[in-house]
């Protein structure tokens, strides 16, 4: 079948098996993807993409749900200014991903980064105010930590992994000139 989508801000045209998964799409479009297919049944969480801005394991998402996609790799993603605000986070902290996951755990932290306003609302019940940051920070955490699971290796913590996404939204909001 045809496919027409975006990749990492350029139109494409594919032809493929309807239930090619996109992770093999993409390798043999290009070695530069830094896709490791470590399982290619959704186990490992090394193969995660954004799909219309959603981050998921390119190895799930078969060719005939391409049509119209907006997919943004690490490779189109470490170009933007928003990379830069992880990458100040590890240098800062000291630690970072392994090879083997640093890719698919940095398009992570990158959509935690964005859903955290929206889990600091969704968990902000009237009982946590201003004055009970301490609080509305263990919601966001226990969030994090489900949340992160979708990626196995184990070469940083849940609690790292929380202090990287706290400190790149802390960069990420100064950056922007927005209150915290
Ligand atoms: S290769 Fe996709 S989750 Fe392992």
């Amino acid at each position: 079948m045809k496919i027409n989508c975006t990749i990492d801000g350029s139109p494409y045209s594919i032809i493929a098996n309807a239930d090619k998964p996109l992770n093999i799409i993409l390798q043999e479009k290009s070695d530069t993807y830094l896709i490791n297919n470590s399982c290619l049944s959704a186990e490992c969480g090394n193969c995660l993409i954004f799909f219309n801005g959603i981050c998921l394991p390119s190895c799930l998402i078969p060719a005939f749900k391409l049509n119209g996609a907006i997919i943004q790799t690490f490779e189109g993603y470490r170009k933007t200014r928003f990379y830069h605000d992880i990458e100040r986070a590890y240098a800062e902290l000291g630690y970072k991903p392994c090879k083997q996951c640093y890719a698919s755990k940095t398009l992570l932290i990158e959509s935690l980064i964005n859903k955290l306003d929206k889990v600091r609302l969704t968990y902000s019940p009237s009982n946590i105010n201003d004055n009970n940051e301490d609080e509305e920070k263990n919601l966001s955490s226990e969030f994090i930590h489900n949340e992160i699971k979708i990626n196995k290796c184990k070469c940083l913590s849940a609690s790292q992994i929380d202090n990287i996404i706290q400190l790149a939204y802390l960069y990420r909001r100064r950056r922007s000139g927005k209150k915290l």
